[in-house]
């Protein structure tokens, strides 16, 4: 069985203290023109690791003559990059592939392939091999950069291929990029997580924390300088760890943010932060230099100790609200939004109350909240599930009430002002207007030339809304 590599959690939740590997991506330039005259398609699940996966898969797919759409029905090549962090996620994808079984019956030489985290777990791949035969590629997220070698040996061979390592992951460096937007970028910084939150299957499909090394990050964001984009946002699971395992580790999360935000990009994000490991330095930077845009997304998840605890957040309600207090005293501009589980095992009424408090307390302007999902192979799924669908969703709704007004707090403190926005293209929803966003995140419609697409302009705002912003052009 060559074409069989099978994912393995008990072999993926190993780290070690060996030295991460840099590779250059092997561009073989023996395999060309596997894709002329065709088209192909990919759609992406989960989190913005994902979204950077698809940009450079679609660059070597291109590479190869391919040409994209957006209908199935023209597709020769379809890749599904998917989520493993919930039930819903998985459920979404299964029924996605369900429904290209019947194009693959229309057009035989269709090749379908799934990629991304739902293939690093045990359960997916047997699901596939079982019942999902009409898959030709199931590639994992650590040896994606081989995926043109993979799609030309399915095409000389015609053998499902299951291509999914498990061990620890090398950092691959070069790899070809098609961005999605020609204004913003995502730079990843780090790859994997070592943090192993109970609830989380992401320190398995990602594997170890490895950080990218500073000179290759620093030319990548010159790259996009010269090329004349307005914003990065640095990309990690946890990006306050970044350093942390260079042997000499002195040069650290903070260290770099200077670093780059001495380049000439005028907004620079970064996405996602551990509470955990947010220093005072951190907190100074952001302060100091004018492009590093005040918006924190910092995941609370629980307002109990006791959850926080049993979650291995490894911070208290207590140290979370001073850390947001030292923040909000820092950084008075600042908007802070966060994720929240409900529902986790053992999670009380009273458990749920603290979560409340805590979210009235951080003055959140905005949260991703979810419910539970036992996700297999991680500590939590042995845990005994103690609160119902019901309870769970009553919990989700309350707390989401919650939420949207701090939405609605967050865009209404702007009313009036003069903001900053990067204007991005025309509304998703009105074809007549542009939107954009300002420095603190908050989406803004607005009736401006088109000339001003990808500019950053001085933009005032005449109305709050829940989830956006109306305002005017505002020059001098
Ligand atoms: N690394 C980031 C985000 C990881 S996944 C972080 O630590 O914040 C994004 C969010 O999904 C998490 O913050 C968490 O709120 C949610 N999540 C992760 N696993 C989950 C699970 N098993 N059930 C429900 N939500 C989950
Ligand atoms: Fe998952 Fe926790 Fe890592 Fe975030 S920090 S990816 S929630 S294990
Ligand atoms: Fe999902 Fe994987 Fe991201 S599980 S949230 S796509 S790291």
């Amino acid at each position: 069985m060559e074409n069989l590599n099978k994912p393995s959690l008990k072999l993926a939740r190993k780290r070690s203290k060996k030295t991460v590997e840099i590779i250059r991506y092997n561009n073989d330039k023996s395999i060309k023109n596997l894709g002329l005259g065709k088209k192909y398609l990919i759609q992406t699940h989960g989190c913005q690791a994902n979204e950077i996966d698809s940009e450079i898969l679609r660059a070597m797919i291109e590479e190869q003559g391919y040409q994209r759409t957006d209908k199935v029905e023209e597709a020769s090549l379809i890749l599904i990059n998917t989520c493993a962090v919930r039930e819903g996620a998985e459920n979404k994808v299964f029924g996605e592939l369900g429904r290209l079984k019947s194009f693959k019956k229309i057009n035989p030489d269709l090749i379908l392939v799934v990629s991304g985290c739902m293939s690093q777990e045990e359960t997916t791949v047997e699901r596939i091999l079982n019942k999902y035969k009409h898959v030709d590629i199931v590639i994992g997220t650590h040896n994606l950069d081989k995926f043109i070698y993979y799609l030309d040996k399915f095409m000389k061979e015609k053998k499902q291929i299951i291509e999914v390592l498990s061990e620890e992951g090398k950092i691959v460096e070069n790899l070809p990029h098609a961005r999605e937007n020609r204004f913003k970028a995502w730079v990843n910084i780090m790859y994997g997580c070592d943090e192993f939150c109970t609830y989380c299957i992401v320190p398995y499909t990602r594997g170890k924390e490895r950080s990218r090394g500073k000179e290759y990050i620093i030319s990548e964001v010159q790259e996009l300088v010269r090329k004349g984009y307005q914003e990065v946002t640095l990309i990690g699971q946890n990006v306050n760890s970044y350093g942390l395992d260079f042997s000499d580790g002195d040069y650290t999360f903070p260290d770099l943010l200077r670093d780059l935000s001495k380049l000439d990009i005028p907004r620079i994000r970064f996405t996602t932060s551990h509470p955990k490991d947010f220093s005072d330095e951190l907190i100074n930077v952001i302060s100091e230099c004018d492009n590093i845009m005040p918006y924190i997304h910092l995941p609370v998840q629980s307002g109990s100790n006791k959850v926080l605890n049993k979650m291995n957040r490894k911070y208290t309600k207590e140290q979370y609200l001073d850390l947001v207090d030292r923040i909000y005293k820092k950084i008075p501009e600042v908007s802070i939004t966060t994720d929240i589980i409900v529902g986790f095992p053992t999670e009380t009424e009273e458990d749920f109350e603290e979560t409340i408090d805590l979210v009235r307390k951080a003055k959140f302007e905005g949260a991703y909240t979810f419910v539970y999902s036992k996700r297999k192979g991680t500590p939590a799924a042995l845990y005994e599930e103690t609160v119902t669908k019901e309870e769970a969703k009553d919990r989700l709704h309350r707390l989401n009430k919650l939420i949207n007004e701090g939405y609605l707090r967050g865009n209404q403190r702007f009313e009036g002002k003069v903001v900053q926005v990067l204007v991005e293209g025309y509304s998703k929803t009105n074809k007549n207007v542009l939107s954009g966003y300002t420095e603190n995140n908050k989406l803004v419609n607005l009736s401006i030339d088109q000339k001003m697409i990808g500019k950053i302009v001085p933009v005032k705002i005449t109305k709050a809304k829940t989830w956006s912003l109306d305002g005017e052009y505002f020059p001098g």
